[in-house]
């Protein structure tokens, strides 16, 4: 809900749970007033007043200064000396931008954005949207800032718009969102880092004064770092405490952080990152900054993330696969890599039908001259020698088996050794003048340019058309460099990342909607670009090409800190496992990977009677619990980070299951009796788990026993509440 206080001027963005609250200073400077748990009544109107005179403050709004005050949307160039929102240059080589407020509306619902992914209401929704119009009147300079308020959901998503009516202007920074939290003492930053097979790790710091930011400067969101802070009290854990999500819909270079000022405020920030970033703007055009997602909780950070899951799975998430259970892929990659012909993969399909898997999809390898990863990127058409019968004759024999067939495109890339990089080199990002730096053989195409996303579009199209195809995995393998574009004059460079990724967004709208039957499932070496943005287009990305149960339960923790688990997909690999050589049980494979979107790296016709056995029964199973996993909420009992076991509670939405996975890193001999402390149960209704029952007060204050006496142990307890 939306109200405009109109006496003491001030805004107030309330959802069930959340309030936050802007208010007009002196009819001029847009001020960030509150954040925090719903407030019933409005502000003291002495919120503002109550704030200490510093001596040395330049006094640029009446008795205030920009330096102190709580900004909604801080530009560059005034008093404020802190890490601004905007920033602007002018023809005259001038960057001093002085935001003041025009007016605002209220619409219902909440408008799209041109050209990016964002948040998205339905009909019937309790979704407003605030637009407050601000402006610079000296340059002609107007920004647009958007709220959209998802009451039943809880959460805020943010953007800006700004628009040159002035002389030409050139845009080097555009945050999408900036929050002067006030009163920031002792608070905690927490961000998801990592690397290639170890992303999405948690990192917790103390906010010391200064700025403090991760980044992105890889061209995509990266598996570093992830676009997501947090800022939480220092008390704050999993359950309880005020906790601070901004979440970034994008997959291209981000910047997000905290500068904590000498007076307690910490302006916490997220958007594109400035660096190597501008856009230059002709009278009359206009820029459009991602979305940010605010989400605030006062039940820690288990609270931020089962609003985060149930915003992005309902409101981010589209198509015929949001709602429907989705396929149980049998993936080729750690089965066959690049060593394979037609009858390999029916083989593959066949033995996969004996355990219910119902996708069989082909990985790298299956076309032009393609058998190694040094050629053949950007040509897609089939390989003639291994593929002599074509993907229409393979999708039908797979077909023919009962099973879906899917394929796996790796369209950003190419070889220098293939024919598209011959006939169009400069189709390719590069510097002139210097040489172009290779990853795995290859370099990465132009998005920035109409004609390379059209002619990515024509390629995957025409094989879309001639084959049976309903699963695409869409690879991206590496980071770039060197970049540049051709096809953009010297002033515009520093648009080249923000276009490519425009580029990427605008052929993924393409294929998705001209292919509403296709499941399309992202990747970049695994978890590399696991963002918001690419959810808009494809519900679930290969969550890690590490696949050891071990390692996948700290990246699956981390990965939900902010994405539901019906976003991972997770497969069941053989061992030694082919990234880091660990040997767990066939048991903790399969219950590791069961709570993500199911899948096999495995080849069936090696596998003994028992794993054949065991897979059956984790399908079945799987089938049988994936609505829980999914759609249900999750509590995150115990990490893997702190401890040696992790300890994840999913509760169905009607609340009538609840699942346990208990597992084991590490165990210890003759180790110590745990209890594992269940959570938001009904205190007085019985739970059956197998031939026992339970009260749910016991469940939650006394817990379940577990001894974790050997390494590698795995339970998954399903308790049944009894109406
Ligand atoms: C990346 C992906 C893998 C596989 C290979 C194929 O590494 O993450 O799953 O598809 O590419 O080259």
């Amino acid at each position: 809900m939306i109200v405009f206080d109109s006496n003491n001027k001030v805004f107030y963005l309330h959802t069930k749970k959340t309030t936050y609250a802007m208010a007009i200073l002196e009819d001029k400077a847009l001020l960030h007033a509150y954040w925090g748990k719903r407030l019933k009544h409005e502000l003291s109107p002495d919120w503002i007043n109550d704030m200490e005179f510093r001596p040395l403050a330049p006094l640029d709004f009446g008795r205030f200064s920009t330096d102190m005050l709580p900004l909604e949307y801080s530009t560059f160039g005034s008093a404020d000396l802190r890490v601004p929102a905007l920033e602007a240059e002018y023809g005259d080589g001038s960057t001093y931008t002085r935001l003041e407020y025009v007016d605002h509306e209220t619409v219902n619902g909440k408008p799209a954005l041109c050209g990016l992914p964002a948040t998205y209401a339905e009909e019937g929704d309790k979704t407003e949207t605030l637009i407050i119009h601000l402006k610079d009147s000296l340059r002609d300079l107007h920004v647009y800032l958007s709220y959209s308020v998802f009451e039943e959901l809880d959460a805020i998503a943010r953007s800006a718009r700004i628009v040159n009516m002035g002389e030409c202007a050139r845009i080097n920074r555009a945050f999408s969102a900036s929050v002067d939290l006030i009163g920031t003492e002792n608070a905690d930053l927490i961000h998801l880092d990592g690397a290639w097979v170890r992303e999405r790790s948690i990192t917790r710091r103390g906010i010391v004064p200064g700025n403090q930011s991760i980044e992105s400067r890889n061209g995509c969101s990266g598996a570093v770092h992830n676009p997501f802070i947090a800022v939480c009290d220092k008390e704050a854990t999993e359950n309880r405490g005020n906790v601070y999500g901004m979440s970034l819909v994008y997959s291209g270079n981000f910047s997000a952080g905290a500068e904590l000022s000498p007076f307690n405020s910490a302006r916490a920030y997220i958007g594109i990152n400035p660096q190597n970033f501008s856009f230059v703007l002709e009278s009359g055009e206009s820029f459009q900054t991602p979305e940010a997602v605010l989400v605030y909780s006062a039940e820690g950070l288990g609270g931020m993330s089962r609003v985060y899951h149930k915003l992005y799975r309902t409101r981010l998430c589209r198509g015929k696969y949001r709602d429907i259970p989705r396929s149980i892929v049998l993936n080729s990659w750690e089965t066959t890599y690049f060593s394979f012909d037609e009858n390999t993969i029916v083989q593959l399909a066949r033995d996969a039908k004996k355990i219910g898997v119902d996708t069989m999809v082909l990985d790298d390898g299956w076309f032009s001259t393609r058998t190694t990863d040094k050629a053949g990127l950007g040509d897609w058409w089939e390989n003639p020698d291994r593929l002599p019968s074509g993907l229409g004759w393979l999708a039908d024999e797979v077909n023919k088996l009962g099973l879906k067939f899917g394929l796996w495109f790796e369209p950003e890339m190419v070889n220098m050794d293939s024919e598209l990089f011959r006939n169009h080199p400069d189709w390719a990002l590069h510097t002139p003048g210097r040489a172009t730096t290779p990853t795995r053989n290859q370099i990465t195409l132009d998005f920035s340019r109409k004609e390379v996303c059209d002619y990515i579009i024509d390629s995957i199209s025409s094989i879309l058309d001639r084959a049976n195809i309903e699963y695409v995995k869409w690879d991206m393998n590496r980071y770039m460099c060197e970049v540049g574009s051709s096809a953009l004059p010297a002033e515009k460079q520093g648009e080249v990342y923000h276009r490519y990724i425009l580029g990427l967004y605008h052929v993924l709208e393409t294929l998705t909607s001209r292919y509403p039957n296709v499941l399309f499932e992202s990747c970049a070496s695994g978890g590399g670009r696991f963002d918001p943005g690419m959810l808009y287009y494809m519900p679930q990305v290969w969550t890690s090409d590490n696949s050891d149960a071990v390692d996948r339960l700290r990246i699956q923790y981390g990965t939900s800190i902010v994405y539901p688990y019906s976003s991972m997909s997770a497969h069941i690999s053989v061992c030694p496992n082919h990234t880091q050589g660990r040997i767990t049980p066939f048991k903790m494979r399969c219950n590791v990977a069961m709570p993500g979107q199911l899948g096999f790296e495995l080849n069936i016709g090696n596998c003994t009677e028992e794993e054949i056995e065991m897979s059956r029964e984790t399908v079945k199973k799987y089938r049988e619990l994936e609505g829980v996993f999914h759609n249900g909420d999750l509590y995150r009992l115990v990490s893997p980070f702190e401890t040696d076991m992790s300890v994840l509670q999913f509760i169905s939405e009607d609340e009538s299951r609840v699942i346990l996975c208990i597992d084991s890193q590490r165990g210890l001999f003759n180790g110590p009796d745990q209890y594992i402390k269940m959570m938001a149960l009904d205190p007085d209704s019985q739970y059956k788990c197998g031939d026992k029952t339970y009260y749910g007060e016991y469940l939650m204050n006394f817990g379940v026993h577990f001894c974790n006496k050997r390494e590698h142990i795995s339970e998954m307890l399903i308790f049944d509440k009894i109406q």
